[in-house]
């Protein structure tokens, strides 16, 4: 069910050590696949990161925010190719959504890194780190990293009375209804 699904849905920053199945890998592999794009150019390409060490690397990608991927049970590095589509930020976003909500259908936690216009500590940006790291092309830009694992800590979904329903204008701007 969709609506308990994101009620529920809270970011999670903190992992237990259980691995993920080769199953549930393949779940959210198609997961992110079936994640719809401007045109259907599907301009993203993903990096699939378990291994113990790189994920740690991935970790010091910005000085504080990207810490919590050290300890993920996988990290997918989410990029995209801008000359396949001047939509490809749109398109990395909803494929991030995608696999945040599969993660969460599947009993997981997630946390999204934000990579795209982020320094590392050296003064490189955060998209040149996790490129030289992971091999990939620079002709790809690196919008994001979700880190996944079973969750390590607890959080309740937001109340339905703390939604910024303020936001939302009925008919015209300014018009709460
Ligand atoms: C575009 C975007 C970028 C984000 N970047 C980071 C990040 O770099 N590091 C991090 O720990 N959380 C990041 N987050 C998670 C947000 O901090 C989180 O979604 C927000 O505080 C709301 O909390 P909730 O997801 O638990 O509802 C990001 C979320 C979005 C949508």
């Amino acid at each position: 069910m969709f609506s308990p699904l994101i009620s529920r849905r809270r970011s999670i920053r903190k992992f237990t050590d259980r691995p993920l199945s080769t199953e549930i890998v393949g779940q959210l592999k198609e997961a992110v696949l079936r994640a719809p794009s401007s045109r259907g150019r599907n301009p993203w390409q993903f990096v699939l990161v378990t291994d113990r060490e790189v994920l740690g690397r991935l970790g010091e990608a910005r000085a504080h925010s990207s810490q919590f991927l050290a300890g993920a049970a996988l990290a997918v590095v989410i990029c995209a190719d801008p000359n396949k589509a001047d939509t490809w930020i749109e398109d990395c976003a909803i494929a991030a959504t995608y696999l945040q909500l599969a993660a969460e259908d599947l009993g997981l936690g997630s946390c999204w890194c934000q990579i795209r216009m982020r320094e590392h500590a050296d003064g490189r940006s955060a998209a040149d780190f996790v490129r030289e790291l992971l091999n990939i092309p620079d002709s790809l830009e690196v919008t994001a990293i979700i880190g996944i694992g079973y969750p390590g800590e607890k959080k309740a979904g937001h109340s339905r009375n703390s939604l910024p329903w303020n936001k939302l204008h009925i008919e015209r701007f300014g018009e709460q209804g």
